[in-house]
């Protein structure tokens, strides 16, 4: 899309957060009237069911771009196959003091250390209800940063009774670099405690909403084999229905030398590609095939999608390479497949 060309030649001379923003507050105006069209896209149909579900296309939106739920017509209007709003807390939160995204762009790639910056999961759930897309919506919920470890569960908790009606599926994020503590739920007992308090919360929203939610867990890239191995075990053990893989990486070896590689924060883009897919074929190894894992980090081109698929992934989400290549890029990996 030569539009997206130049907007990002514009954007990309200025602060990273404050293009972010311009770009949001612009998609949102424009989201729900009749400038619409500026985004708009069709995409070949190239459905994928899993879980019940029917995807248009294996192509979504990953979380974080979209925190607070305030485009999500004007995604919709570019063609994904599905949008991830969140992650959203319980109480509105300020995140991590600016700076905190920074572009590399020589590794077409990006360091964040927002911080679950977002408005609360009551201002997500009143922008989901004025929105009129009707596609796929996940919801991404987190804890807040004052929330003490011990209390976590509690805020899945709090947000997954909010957001319940209103998603077709949930992930609980709990591989965000950027919240102390937060990768702590990924292993031992701290995981069980959680999967086995969010199943049977889960059971008791399906019976009260008469709706089944399928539960998704979000993962970091920075686990080695035997970590993913036993995670998988707690998915299975707990009958979670569905893994995404990855978050970002707090590794930082190849984007050594660069002016911001030091920053603290999650790298995202180019360089997690390759973890990221080798979490996904360890997964695959140790999860049966009804859990189905959807594939994020590091997909800029139809090829880095087909790899994400090839390991295990049966959807996959872009973060990154649509702030570098724009929606153009959610039409090449769907025509390539
Ligand atoms: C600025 C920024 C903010 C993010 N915020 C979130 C978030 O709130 N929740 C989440 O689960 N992932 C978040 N992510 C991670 C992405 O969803 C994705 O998992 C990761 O960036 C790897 O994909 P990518 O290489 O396509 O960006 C964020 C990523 C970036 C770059």
């Amino acid at each position: 899309m030569k539009l997206y060309n130049l907007v990002r030649s514009v954007l990309f001379k200025q602060d990273a957060e404050w293009s972010h923003d311009f770009a949001l507050n612009q998609l949102a105006r424009i989201g729900s009237g009749p400038m619409r069209f500026l985004v708009a896209q069709s995409i070949p149909e190239k459905p994928v069911e899993i879980l019940g579900l029917r995807f248009p296309n294996p192509v979504g939106l990953a979380a974080g771009l979209d925190k607070n739920g305030r485009c999500i017509d004007a995604f919709g209007a570019m063609g994904f196959g599905f949008l991830e709003v969140g992650t959203v807390t319980p109480r509105p939160q300020a995140g991590n003091p600016k700076p905190r995204m920074f572009r590399l762009t020589e590794h077409e790639a990006l360091i964040n250390r927002m911080g679950f910056n977002n408005d609360g999961v009551d201002a997500l759930v009143k922008n989901i209800k004025a929105s009129s897309y009707r596609g796929i919506l996940g919801i991404n919920i987190g804890k807040n940063k004052d929330t003490p470890e011990a209390e976590g569960v509690q805020d899945y908790c709090i947000c997954m009774e909010k957001v319940y009606s209103l998603a077709d599926y949930i992930t609980v994020n709990i591989s965000s670099p950027n919240t102390p503590g937060l990768r702590a739920f990924q292993h031992g007992n701290v995981l069980d405690e959680l999967l086995r308090t969010l199943k049977a919360k889960q059971h008791e929203l399906e019976i009260a909403h008469k709706k089944y939610v399928p539960l998704f867990v979000k993962i970091a890239p920075d686990m080695t084999k035997e970590q993913v191995q036993s995670f998988a075990e707690a998915v299975r053990t707990y009958q979670i229905d569905g893994v995404i893989a990855t978050n970002t990486t707090i590794e930082r070896s190849a984007v050594e030398g660069h002016v911001h590689a030091k920053e603290a924060g999650g790298l995202s883009g180019a360089p997690v590609r390759d973890a990221s897919t080798q979490v996904i074929r360890w997964l695959r190894e140790s999860l049966p095939k009804e859990i189905p894992i959807i594939g994020v980090g590091g997909i800029l081109s139809a090829a880095d999608a087909s790899d994400k698929l090839a390991a295990g992934a049966s959807l996959v989400q872009i973060y990154t390479g649509f702030i570098y290549h724009g929606p153009q890029l959610v039409r090449d990996i769907v025509e390539n497949l």
